[in-house]
Order: C-alpha cells, then sequence, then structure tokens
C-alpha cells in the first residue's frame, strides 16, 4: 500500500506526517508484523513554494525530540499522477483537501482523498493548523499526527 502525506508547502506538516508513520511501521516490522513490508510512505506540497528544500528546522528540531530524522527529505510538488501512484492520499487540512481534490480526473481519484484527523473519528473534520508562523506549535502538530498515524496503523 502506498501512502501520501500532503500539506501546503511541505516543509512543515506532512515531512513529519511522513517520519511518524515510516516509524511506526518499522515498530510493526520489528514486532514481526510483515504486512508492514508492504507500505511505502511519501509526501508532497499543493504549493511549489519550497520545492527543493529541507523541512523546516522546527519540524526537523521535534521528529529529532522523537528519535525520528527526516533530514533527508526534499519538498516537492503534488501532482495529477500522485493519484495512480497512490492508494490512500492523506491531506492536512480543509484547504488541502479542496487544493488536491481540484486536479482529481474522476470519483476514483477523489475516493483516494483523505483528511488525516478523520481517521481519529470520520465524523469530525478537523484540520491540522499550519504551524508555518508560529501560531500553533509544532509539538501540537507532532502530538495530533502522532495520533492520527497510530489509528491510521491500526484501522488498515
Ligand atoms: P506546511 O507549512 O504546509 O505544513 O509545510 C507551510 C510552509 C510554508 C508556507 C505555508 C505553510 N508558506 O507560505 O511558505
Amino acid at each position: 500500500m502506498k501512502i501520501l502525506m500532503v500539506c501546503l508547502g511541505n516543509i512543515c506538516r506532512s515531512p513529519l506526517a511522513q517520519g511518524i508513520i515510516e516509524q511506526k511501521i518499522k515498530e510493526q516490522i520489528q514486532l514481526g508484523n510483515l504486512f508492514f513490508k508492504n507500505w511505502e510512505v511519501d509526501s508532497a506540497g499543493t504549493s511549489a513554494f519550497h520545492v527543493g528544500e529541507l523541512p523546516d528546522k522546527r519540524s526537523i528540531k521535534v521528529a529529532t525530540e522523537n528519535n525520528i530524522d527526516i533530514s533527508c527529505q526534499r519538498s516537492r510538488q503534488f501532482k495529477a499522477s500522485d493519484f495512480k501512484e497512490f492508494d490512500i492520499i492523506y491531506a492536512m487540512d480543509k484547504s488541502n483537501y479542496n487544493n488536491i481534490t481540484a486536479i482529481a480526473k474522476n470519483d476514483e481519484d477523489v475516493k483516494k482523498v483523505k483528511i488525516i484527523m478523520t481517521e481519529l473519528n470520520t465524523n469530525i473534520e478537523k484540520d491540522v493548523p499550519d504551524p508555518y508562523y508560529g501560531e500553533f506549535g509544532f509539538e501540537s502538530v507532532y502530538k495530533m499526527l502522532d495520533e492520527a498515524c497510530t489509528a491510521i496503523i491500526e484501522k488498515h
């Protein structure tokens, strides 16, 4: 199964989401749950603002504090062919969801897109707030994504 994490810049939220779920997949494999060997994860941004850049220093820091290294990731832009490539596309918020589905070709593409926090409770379309301008902390973003990724691992 191939999973794509998507935010706006691909430097704050989605690199963290990728790093967190990759860590959880590793843990499952270490526990002998070989099913998780078939999972692949990537991340992208709906904008081209930061293409080629490393994750934001604040994301790298909070990941490192949780023993996750995301410094090998580089920002890339979401593209229409990602609908073919990936089985589930997780948007970090409603605005990203709208940007992604705007370039969907058909219903099948649209069905692949989910707002990540709905994995905790399908009735709530809760956004992972954009931490870039500093109003919402990176630790809070980390916590939300950690909970969502645990739910994804348990569900699939
Ligand atoms: P992200 O955060 O979407 O979580 O990577 C942002 C990064 C950059 C900008 C906005 C959000 N920006 O406007 O440059």
